[in-house]
């Protein structure tokens, strides 16, 4: 890898299946991200960017550390690992929302302290702490739905891209919490070491974003 590449950690799954068109509808060539197989790290001699492919969690770990450049994750692991990294572009993709679900027979307004299922517990305790009610959270890594269906939790705060995960577990929407999508963020000091490149990178996509919303 050169000195002078911007490295670019890129959030592995859905964020890099949405991203990789707009990047390459920006002249990035992504030929080697699509045909990865187990490969992580992707340097073109041919372009001024290096691609690594982590975990979401993780992308904020390799931003805040200076072991990249830039970051590409979505807002959710954004707000629930409290970045403070410098946001420079809403990519507009990932669109999703934080939502209370349960079963049918779930009742919110119910006086007593509710056990709530989430992958997102600062979100959760957030959102509790605001309707001035205390909670017990139990962290789960996937299908989160999975809690109110079995009687692990009461309910569940968690992200909804199509609803039809929720519709297809007989879930039921409680309240809908903040919107979420995946942004571009950058390591500070990067900014300072690469300004002109940064900037050309957002600019580029940011242009495409534009004009994709006009062809829309
Ligand atoms: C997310 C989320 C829901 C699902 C919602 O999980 O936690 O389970 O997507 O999407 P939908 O509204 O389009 O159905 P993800 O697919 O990331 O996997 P996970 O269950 O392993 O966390």
């Amino acid at each position: 890898m050169s000195d002078s590449q911007i490295k670019i950690a890129l959030t592995k799954g859905r964020v890099e299946e949405q991203v990789i068109p707009l990047l390459e509808a920006s002249g990035i060539n992504c030929d080697q991200i699509r045909n990865k197989q187990r490969r992580l790290i992707f340097d073109s001699k041919t372009q001024p960017y290096e691609f690594i492919l982590a975990k979401g969690p993780d992308v904020t770990t390799f931003l805040e550390r200076g072991a990249v450049d830039i970051g590409i994750v979505g807002s959710d692991i954004l707000v629930e690992h409290q970045s403070t990294q410098y946001e420079l572009l809403d990519l507009e993709l990932g669109k999703c929302q934080f939502v209370l679900a349960s079963t049918k027979d779930f009742d919110p307004n119910e006086p007593k302290r509710k056990i709530i299922g989430t992958k997102y517990p600062n979100i959760t305790k957030k959102y509790f702490d605001k309707l001035g009610q205390d909670v017990e959270i139990i962290k789960i890594e996937g299908s989160v739905e999975l809690a109110p269906l079995t009687g692990l939790a009461d309910a569940i705060v968690d992200i909804t891209e199509t609803g039809t995960t929720i519709k297809e577990n007989n879930l039921v929407i409680y309240d809908y919490l903040d919107k979420v999508s995946t942004r571009l963020v950058v390591n500070r000091m990067a900014l300072k070491q690469h300004p002109k490149e940064i900037y050309a990178l957002v600019d580029n996509l940011s242009s495409t974003i534009n004009n994709e919303e006009i062809i829309k």
